[in-house]
């Protein structure tokens, strides 16, 4: 549980008190907190550089068991972003020590000069982020998730933003909600369990769910993204998530690439990339939860989240490269290459969102490209938009909620590269060269004139090490940045 408390003489003893010290700038206005900074750096082996660490047991000066103070380097690259990162420090050091509560200190909106309702989010944030433990395959579970975590503020602030630990909460809950099914194995994840899993997950909302099994998808001519499911024993599905409250007359379409595992097909990926492939139904993660949390949060946004679910494997009954298929658009594509399924899944997924749901603006998620990771590497996203305001409008959240975007062009002169001698469309491009742009290029192809934005996530969905808030495995990337960006416009 979340919590903002001020502390008093009232409250009960802590169990540990987490201090954040920068190393050459006091952050903090209370007395007591300055004067313990000051005692620990008269200490050598603490100066408050990042990840420095001391602890106190029992000061007398604070009714708690122990005192933590973690440094966090250089005022200069102070930002909500290091707040977030030692809120989630902070938890996990406790998790470790076997505790069951956190209170951490919010350092003074006056000394930082950052704005009071960034730095609490941001906190929460790292704080209910780092308290995420992913050990549903582990038979000796090692870890145990703290119950509490507060954060101390004067009490004013205590009441000015009580609303926000259930906010966030719930924002996290949707991120780590997305992190567990990127993380979960695709022998757990076929389109058929995933699809359940969401619906399960969903129930307890007012989300209206609606689910196209192959049948359904074969009547509806989704050729596209029946060819690339052509050669998985484990069949397709097409799922449809609605929340719409009352009176709202724009709908947003949000558009998740669901491929449970993606092998390349035929064109099969090598020994090294096939590996982390269970992550590319990411875009249908992040897509589901943040409807879930929208629902949950009763956001006032008529918003369609439309997820194609497939399995990308090589058989005798896959699709080859040279065949073409008619899209659910009625354009025809040659595949080029069979590993450029997340594009064809895309296409008929948006283009039946746009059809059915006649949405005025469309976002789709895709761990899409390898050349997007080689353009921004593996912790910022590529996005690209018919739209430049939309695009700067995702940026803007994505520095906010510390999910960064770099925002990619669309030239038009680069369609060429998608062309066809027989079909309309290639889903390859005929250049080595600019593959996440070629790829939205394509995206963009069945947008008709609906105001779209393409987030390309390869690199940020997964990580192979822990971070300060993120067990390895998924990240949850994109949840907070989808929400972010629906409250704000
Ligand atoms: N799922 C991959 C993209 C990917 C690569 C995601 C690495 C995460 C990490 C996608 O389906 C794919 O294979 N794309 C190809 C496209 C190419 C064949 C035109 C790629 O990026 O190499
Ligand atoms: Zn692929
Ligand atoms: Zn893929």
């Amino acid at each position: 549980m979340l919590k903002l408390i001020s502390v008093n003489s009232k409250n009960d003893r802590m169990e540990t008190l987490v201090i954040p010290v920068c190393e050459d700038r006091q952050i903090h206005e209370n007395k007591t907190v300055t004067t313990l900074i000051a005692e620990a750096e008269k200490l050598r082996e603490f100066t408050g550089g990042k990840g420095d660490e001391i602890i106190f047991y029992a000061s007398p000066k604070i009714k708690a068991n122990r005192i933590l103070l973690l440094g966090i380097g250089k005022f200069k690259n102070f930002t909500t972003g290091s707040l977030r990162e030692l809120s989630g420090t902070a938890v996990k050091k406790c998790i470790k020590l076997k505790l069951e509560s956190c209170h951490i200190v919010v350092p003074s909106a006056r000394k930082t000069g950052l704005q009071a309702d960034r730095v609490l989010e941001a906190m929460l944030e790292g704080a209910c982020l780092g308290n995420h433990i992913f050990d549903r395959y582990k038979y000796t579970k090692k870890q145990t998730p703290l119950e509490l975590m507060t954060l101390v503020v004067p009490p004013s602030t205590a009441k000015k933003f009580s609303h926000l630990p259930l906010q966030v909460s719930a924002a996290c809950a949707g991120t780590i909600l997305a992190r567990e099914w990127v993380s979960t194995p695709s022998n757990d994840k076929t389109p058929v369990k995933f699809a359940k899993s969401i619906i399960e997950e969903a129930r307890a909302t007012d989300l209206k769910i609606s689910v196209l099994d192959e049948k359904k998808l074969t009547q509806k001519k989704f050729g596209a993204l029946l060819a690339v499911a052509a050669g998985s024993k484990n069949r397709p599905r097409l799922l449809i998530m609605e929340h719409k409250p009352k009176g709202v007359k724009e709908t947003i379409a949000l558009i998740g690439k669901g491929v449970t595992f993606d092998s390349g097909g035929i064109n099969l990926k090598s020994t090294g990339s096939l590996e982390g492939m269970k992550m590319d139904m990411a875009g249908a993660a992040a897509v589901a939860a943040t409807l879930i949390t929208a629902s949950k949060l009763n956001l006032n946004f008529h918003i369609i989240g439309v997820l194609p679910l497939v399995e990308n494997m090589p058989s005798g009954s896959a699709a080859r490269p040279g065949d073409i298929v008619r899209t659910y658009a009625g354009k025809t594509v040659e595949i080029g290459n069979t590993d450029a399924e997340g594009r064809l899944i895309l296409a008929d997924a948006m283009a039946y969102a746009i059809d059915t749901f006649k949405p005025q603006t469309v976002v789709d998620m895709a761990t899409l490209t390898g050349a997007c990771v080689v353009a921004l590497g593996e912790k910022i996203a590529g996005v690209f938009s018919s739209d430049d305001a939309l695009a700067r409008a995702i940026v803007k959240s994505g520095k906010k909620t510390g999910e960064r975007c770099w925002h990619l062009p669309l030239p038009e002169d680069y369609r060429e590269l998608l062309k066809s001698d027989l079909a309309d469309l290639s889903n390859m491009s005929s250049s080595r060269w600019g593959g996440a742009i070629t790829a939205a290029l394509f995206l963009s192809e069945f947008a008709k004139d609906t105001t779209w934005a393409h987030i390309d996530i390869a690199g940020p969905t997964l990580i192979k090490k822990p971070d300060a808030f993120c067990p390895a495995g998924g990240t949850g990337f994109g949840v907070r940045l989808l929400l972010d960006w629906l409250k704000n416009r």
